[in-house]
């Protein structure tokens, strides 16, 4: 049986997971694939440090160039994370000729059209399913049986500990900082979340998505991304009351020509389905002109999942290698499209304000909107949680272009009644 030998950057969680994976899974590999795949060379900047898999120490290697130059290595898999030197140890191990699989999402979504280029230029695969949804397959079923759709959305709820903590929310009515500290204690948040909260994390995932869906290179810092640390257990309980769930959704749309996109926390009906997607699940919902609705389900992070998902892209390369298939069937970013990007777009909003308990207020809040062509689905005004003066107001409004609203919700604060606007959150429809 042949064997290949595979050289691995990093033994963190990704790193450990995958090595795990091929630990359990080896003879059922070979039985399958026909191939015997060894890790034999690992990158490892601290060869003292305890690790979550027992690897023989002569693996280990501090020096990168040690597996890029290596003429037995054929696969190198990147588990380091960070744009950079992971996307240097890439692109030369690209040069010199090695498959590469990499799990990092923030180096695709920069640098991955000059990475996928020296892979054609040197007649090798870079593969990527690990980079979006961790376990979830879902970047090669795009490129490959489903490239016969063309597709017009794509939603996603890509972040496990952002989900993990709107859940928790949710059901327990706790606060964010507590769930946080919660999620932090449990290993579902680092210890520092920041890539994570913020809706960093999500928008390198729809960046990726959006250039293998919609053929579009769009940038994480140009799109419209807010994340979850200003979601209060108030309006939790308000989108509860109205029949909706809050999630942090990246979502993209391509409409006459125009594509819009966000990362940001959105009402999500009860009857949708990412709406059941709870704790550190993750799901990808698309819709495409041939196939119609897909939705893909699974565990968006954690060493095993995710490692399965870097061995899948493995498996997928020794066999293209045992059969001497040709290697240029493999998911491709694109970047060429026409698509204008047009910004966030329109949809229905949900806004929370708080207001003085006095007549006619109401009365002008809704004519600024009646003056902005902002039509109002649903109002609702609460004495309770509000200061003996001010009372919160609740709207769930039409379609509007988020820009419009922008306008009417200045305007309203220039009255100087409603200098809070506590809450402007998307609602998705169904
Ligand atoms: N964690 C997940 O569930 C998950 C899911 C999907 C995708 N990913 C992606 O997978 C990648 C790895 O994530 P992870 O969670 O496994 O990270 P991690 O636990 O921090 O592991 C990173 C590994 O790379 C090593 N490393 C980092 N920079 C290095 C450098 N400059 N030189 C040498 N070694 C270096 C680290 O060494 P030390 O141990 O010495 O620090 C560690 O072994 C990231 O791109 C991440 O976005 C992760």
């Amino acid at each position: 049986m042949k064997t290949i030998k595979v050289g691995m950057l990093g033994i963190g969680n990704v790193g450990s997971g995958t090595y795990k994976a091929l630990e359990m899974n080896c003879a059922a590999i070979e039985k399958s694939a026909g191939v015997h795949l060894e890790i034999t060379k690992i990158l490892n900047r601290r060869p003292e440090a305890k690790r979550a898999v027992d690897v023989p120490r002569e693996k280990y290697t501090p020096d990168p160039y040690d597996i890029i130059n290596d003429p037995e290595i054929q696969i190198v898999t990147e588990v380091m994370g960070g744009i950079e030197p992971a996307t240097t140890y890439m692109a030369d191990a690209l040069r010199a000729g090695k498959h590469v699989v990499t799990a990092n999402k923030a180096a695709l979504a920069v640098n991955g059209q000059m990475l996928q280029q020296l892979a054609m230029e040197n007649h090798v695969m870079l593969r990527f399913e690990a980079s979006v949804g961790g376990g979830i397959p879902i970047i090669n079923a795009i490129a490959d049986p489903l490239v016969s759709n063309q597709y017009d959305e794509v939603l996603g709820i890509l972040n496990g500990t952002t989900n993990y903590i709107l859940t928790s929310m949710t059901d327990n009515g706790a606060d964010y900082a507590e769930v946080l500290k919660d999620a932090q204690a449990k290993g579902l948040a680092e210890a520092d979340p920041t890539a994570d909260v913020e809706g960093l994390d999500v928008a390198n995932k729809l960046s990726i998505l959006i250039s293998l869906l919609f053929g579009k290179r769009v940038l994480p810092q140009d799109i419209p991304t807010q994340g979850i640390t200003a979601v209060s257990s108030i309006d939790i309980n308000y989108a509860t009351e109205f029949g909706y769930k809050i999630k942090l959704l990246a979502r993209a749309k391509k409409t006459d020509g125009r594509l819009t996109c966000s990362v940001e926390p959105t009402l999500l009906p009860l009857s949708h389905p990412m709406a059941a997607v709870s704790n550190e699940f993750n799901a990808v919902y698309i819709r495409g002109n041939a196939v119609d609705e897909l939705m893909f389900y699974g565990k968006g992070a954690g060493p095993l999942p995710t490692g399965s998902a870097v061995l899948g892209d493995i498996i997928d390369i020794a066999n293209c290698i045992v059969k001497g298939a040709a290697f240029d069937v493999q998911p491709l970013l694109q970047y060429d499209s026409t698509l204008e990007a047009a910004g966030e777009g329109s949809a229905q909003y949900y806004l929370r304000m708080s207001v003085p308990d006095q007549p006619g207020v109401l009365g002008s809040i809704t004519s600024t909107f009646a003056k902005y062509g902002i039509g109002i689905q649903s109002v609702m005004q609460r004495a309770e949680g509000g200061s003996a003066s001010e009372v919160p107001l609740i709207f769930i409004i039409y379609r509007t272009d988020r820009r419009v609203l922008n306008e009417a919700l200045a305007e309203i604060r220039g009255k100087g009644y409603a200098d809070n606007i506590d809450a402007v959150m998307r609602v998705q429809e169904r």
